[in-house]
């Protein structure tokens, strides 16, 4: 009998030793003369168990982790004997990390072969196309509105209106553009349902073209991922194989390629516009709106640009959940969003969840409070751009509506968590300086302004002046925050004045301008 083994291969789980595993497993198994066969997944995302090594069985698939090289043998004993093991961790599904999931995006992820069309069509894949080849352009964007699906990029916009857009245009050539940039702080979800389930962005893509009348689309990948590059080349070339991409999408009279394009490295790049100008050859500046992409986007023609997540939503919603997606969620935000747990953080990883959990549950319950095993002081949500949420404000539901009211934003979804050794004036100075390294320089007030607030952190920080100098802080990001052509300069401001506003003591002294405002 052939044992069936899954072993990631996500670049998380094959940074702590992945690859090794699965050899020493072929290793112990040929010296035992047993017969295995390893499938390489993605990871489930439960990152602290990786690498999580796991085995069929008529009761589901058992894990174990995190697995060791040296633990081959026991471990491949332990799923030959269904004995009991250190690392045995009980039926995977069944793990409670897991369970208390709602996977409606990363379903698969972890599960399939993401090397494998076929497997993918075996858990569910490809049925929202089939639906969508039934549909008309209208009924796919009628569809994606109802879903009430808000791009997962970081601004929130209904996806469905950004459709109808691109759909309405009229022009010769329209494009669909994968933001897979993720450069905010923390995030990793494009990348691991990129390495574990391609396929599902492929699908949601090639959707997105036939609903605005698009043939062409492209990934734009960062270049610090070059698993998630060769998981998506070898997805794009498997469907083209099956006919699900390329001239005559499944047998209709729809055409739709795509390629991935790797980019440089810069933060700004995930901005849309200035991801639209690296793709079209030149540097990753921001251009002024309008034109909206929509309007005049890649090579001056009508595009979608999304989110990977976003993308990777439309299949489960066009397979006939539209109500279903919408039915999870709070308020204006709906359906699931894959969180990141990171930082400082017992148990961190990729849990997708209904939008209105709180940030405590996620950070105290979920994430198991700091891997250091010291107090939790403060949580950066939403990436660079993203505010400084202390303990008292942790009852904040994850819903977008919530987070911009106390001032804050969810963006792609990232949670960075710091013990109380953090120094808050530090970590201000930090988002000053990464907007001064990163920005694409176009304006004024991010280029000149980052480099003028880091040099007045750092003398709040020597103590000179400090009530003078916090007020000149607060002028400058009133000033970066209104007057800045995007959200980089235009967010900034957001990590600074939640760090000066929270925890003021790190400042040296309270500032008094913002204690009278309160
Ligand atoms: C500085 C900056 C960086 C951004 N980085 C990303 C990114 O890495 N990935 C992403 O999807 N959106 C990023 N965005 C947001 C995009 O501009 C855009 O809103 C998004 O790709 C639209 O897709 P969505 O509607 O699916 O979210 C960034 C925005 C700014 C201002
Ligand atoms: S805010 Fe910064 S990154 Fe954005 S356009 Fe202005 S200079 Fe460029």
């Amino acid at each position: 009998m052939t044992l069936r083994i899954f072993v990631s291969r996500d670049a998380g789980a094959v940074a702590v030793g992945a690859e090794e595993v699965a050899v020493a497993l072929e290793r112990a198994a040929e010296a035992r003369g047993i017969i295995i066969e390893i499938v390489r997944t993605g990871s489930r995302g439960a990152y602290w168990l990786e690498p999580m090594v796991e085995v069929a069985t008529p009761q589901g698939r058992v894990a174990f982790g995190p697995v060791t090289e040296a633990d081959a043998h026991s471990v491949l004993d332990a799923m030959v004997a269904d004995r009991p093991h250190s690392l045995r961790l009980g039926v995977t599904d069944e793990i409670p990390w897991l369970k208390r999931q709602t996977r409606l995006t990363f379903a698969r992820c972890g599960v399939i072969d993401p090397r494998s069309v076929e497997d993918y069509c075996a858990h569910a894949g490809y049925k929202g196309l089939e639906r969508a080849l039934t549909l008309t352009p209208e009924a796919i964007i009628a569809d994606v509105t109802a879903s009430g699906l808000r791009g997962r990029g970081g601004a929130g916009f209904p996806t469905g209106i950004k459709w109808k857009t691109v759909a309405q245009a009229s022009a010769d050539q329209k494009y669909i553009v994968c933001n897979a940039d993720e450069g905010d702080s923390g995030t990793f979800a494009d990348r691991m349902i990129m390495e574990g389930d391609p396929f599902v962005v492929i699908e949601g893509m090639t959707i997105a073209g036939m609903a605005v009348g698009a043939t062409k689309g492209y990934i734009y990948i960062r270049s610090e991922y070059p698993h998630a590059v060769a998981a998506m080349n070898a997805a794009i070339a498997a469907a083209k194989r099956a006919g699900v991409l390329g001239p005559r999408v499944g047998g209709s009279a729809q055409n739709f390629d795509l390629e991935v394009r790797v980019g440089a490295g810069a933060y700004v790049c995930g901005e849309e516009t200035s991801l639209l100008e690296s793709l079209e050859g030149r540097r990753g500046i921001v251009r002024a709106k309008p034109p909206l992409p929509a309007h005049k986007g890649l090579f001056g023609k009508p595009t979608v640009i999304n989110n990977v997540l976003s993308f990777a939503a439309i299949p489960f919603i066009l397979a006939g959940g539209a109500k279903a997606y919408a039915e999870f969620g709070m308020g204006r935000s709906r359906g699931t969003m894959p969180i990141q747990l990171a930082g400082n953080i017992r148990y961190g990883g990729l849990f997708e969840v209904a939008f209105g959990i709180t940030l405590g549950e996620l950070v105290d319950d979920i994430g198991g409070g700091t891997a250091s095993g010291r107090p939790v002081r403060a949580v950066q949500v939403g990436g660079p751009l993203g505010a400084y949420f202390p303990r008292e404000l942790f009852d904040t539901p994850f819903d977008y509506e919530a987070f911009a009211a106390r001032d804050g934003l969810i963006g792609h979804g990232g949670i960075v968590v710091f013990d109380d050794s953090v120094d808050m004036a530090k970590q201000a100075r930090f988002a000053m300086e990464f907007c001064a390294i990163e920005s694409c320089g176009k304006c004024t007030p991010c280029r000149i302004g980052s480099t003028r607030g880091v040099e007045t952190i750092d003398k709040i920080r020597a103590g000179d002046r400090v009530a003078e100098n916090i007020a000149v802080m607060e002028d400058l990001c009133n000033t970066m925050k209104f007057g800045s052509l995007c959200a980089l300069g235009g967010f900034t401001p957001y990590p600074v004045i939640s760090a000066l506003k929270h925890f003021p003591e790190d400042f040296g002294a309270a500032p008094p301008r913002l204690q009278a405002a309160e």
